[in-house]
């Protein structure tokens, strides 16, 4: 099929062709499917190796081997950077493409995070369109759902299940009783975790999506230096057991809301209620909760990475530069966000908490770890242990009333020093609210 007569022709220059990068190519070959109100046209691409099998043909496209001078080249109307990583050659791909005015698509969240700021003010400054839809949640159009068209909603907390990897590894975890390790070796096998996973399962890659929706929703400065990050690396089989007894499901939760001193930010794996909308949410599904007056509560579920969601997410950016001029892409323009972005300070977290550990089976050490708590000012919601059978430590799981957080430390900070476990007891954060 021909374009509509009259239609606007974009021509890309695509930067990456690695996972994303070749699903948009594929994308692209079938955007008659699509309904764009204009065509695309891939001129140019760059990647490292121009040999590499991809899956799809490049040969009638131009190579080139610099990123930064594909996103100036002539005809190079749009630049899709998909190479990844904070700095290096996608940074730069993006400042000489804004530089030059150019409209620039990208789902690098880790850029968008740690330089937010600045790409925002270089896209002001030469009216460029910087859009990134598919760095947040793959295929869940949260970026421009906060963004645009819930601008009217006055946003209390975001947040959601931004990892797949993780959310793969702690599903599976509960299915199979399954350790962290071997859970994370299936994932690997699978394609759902990269080989050095380190972003996903440390927390990292779910911290700079938080931010990047943090942002938007709150007009706020992305600081990355303030969000609270823990991953899931910790958690043991018998810690998703045990908190399924207790009705819980353990998920790696990000989330923004406002607090007193401002917007907290930060990521852990929590105890959510199996009622949660959270907690229907398994294997590599990405879910987002967005709160806010006067909508109550709206919850956005789907595939949150792979080829063809986040090249469909692109794809949706790319629609948006049909539509018109560029507009501040944080939202707000960039300096008239505020810095509002922070961490808790000392001992303002307060809660329920869930302990794992593996105690000793020895006579008295369950006494030691409960008088601990109570000495600590702690006290026991509810209580699970576990026979050791014959591993030499028996499983234990406490549910604590609502105290500080820094209550609970002081009391594993004395445990430890007992040596009645057998292992880092977790310390989890409970979410009181279904
Ligand atoms: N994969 C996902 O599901 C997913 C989901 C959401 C967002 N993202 C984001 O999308 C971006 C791309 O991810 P990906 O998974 O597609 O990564 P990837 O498979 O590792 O692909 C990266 C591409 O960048 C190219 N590249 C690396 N260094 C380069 C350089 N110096 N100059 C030119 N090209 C270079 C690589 O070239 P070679 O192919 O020649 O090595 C490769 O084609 C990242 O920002 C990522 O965070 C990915």
């Amino acid at each position: 099929m021909t374009a509509p007569k009259g239609s606007k022709t974009l021509r890309l220059g695509v930067a990456g062709l690695g996972t994303v990068g070749g699903g948009l190519l594929k994308l692209i070959a079938r955007q008659d499917e699509l309904r764009l109100p204009g065509r695309l046209v891939v001129t140019a691409v760059s990647a490292r190796n121009k040999s590499r099998n991809r899956g799809v043909d490049i040969s009638k496209l131009r190579w080139v081997d610099d990123p930064v001078e594909l996103a100036t080249a002539d005809d190079v109307d749009v630049v899709v950077e998909l190479i990844g990583g904070s700095d290096g050659p996608a940074k730069l791909t993006v400042e000489a493409a804004l530089k030059a005015g150019k409209p620039v698509i990208t789902a690098n969240k880790a850029l968008i995070a740690e330089h937010g700021i600045e790409m925002a003010e270089l896209a002001e400054k030469h009216n460029a369109h910087l859009l990134f839809e598919a760095a947040v949640a793959g295929a869940i159009p949260i970026v421009r759902a906060i963004r645009n068209s819930l601008s009217g909603v006055v946003v209390q907390r975001v947040s959601g299940i931004l990892n797949g990897t993780c959310n793969y590894i702690l599903s599976e975890m509960l299915r199979t009783g399954a350790a962290y390790e071997s859970v994370l070796a299936e994932a690997q096998r699978l394609g759902y975790a990269e080989s050095d996973p380190y972003l996903d399962v440390s927390g990292m890659d779910a911290a700079h999506k938080v931010l990047i929706l943090a942002s938007i929703a709150f007009g706020a400065r992305p600081d990355f230096s303030q969000v609270q990050v823990e991953g899931v690396d910790q958690i043991e089989a018998m810690d998703i057991s045990l908190a399924n007894k207790f009705d819980y499901r353990i998920k790696l939760v990000a989330e923004a809301f406002r607090a007193k001193d401002g917007v907290r930010c930060r990521v852990a794996p929590v105890l959510v209620q199996k009622e949660h909308p959270l907690a229907q949410v398994n294997g590599p599904l990405n879910a987002v909760v967005v709160e806010g007056e006067p909508v109550g509560r709206l919850t956005f579920t789907g595939p949150g990475a792979g080829a063809g969601p986040t090249a469909a997410a692109v794809m949706g950016d790319l629609a948006r530069l049909f539509e018109g001029p560029a507009t501040p892409p944080l939202g707000k323009p960039a300096k008239e966000l505020a810095a509002l972005i922070t961490a808790a300070k000392g001992t303002a977290d307060q809660g329920s908490f869930f302990i794992g550990a593996k105690l000793a089976d020895k006579p008295g050490v369950f006494a030691a770890l409960t008088e601990e708590l109570a000495e600590a000012g702690v006290s026991i919601d509810k209580l699970i242990q576990e026979s050791a059978g014959d591993t030499g430590a028996a499983p234990v799981a406490i549910m604590t009333h609502p105290c500080p957080r820094a209550s609970v430390e002081k009391a594993l900070a004395k445990v430890a020093e007992l040596k009645i476990t057998a292992d880092t007891p977790r310390l989890l954060r409970i979410e009181t609210r279904a």
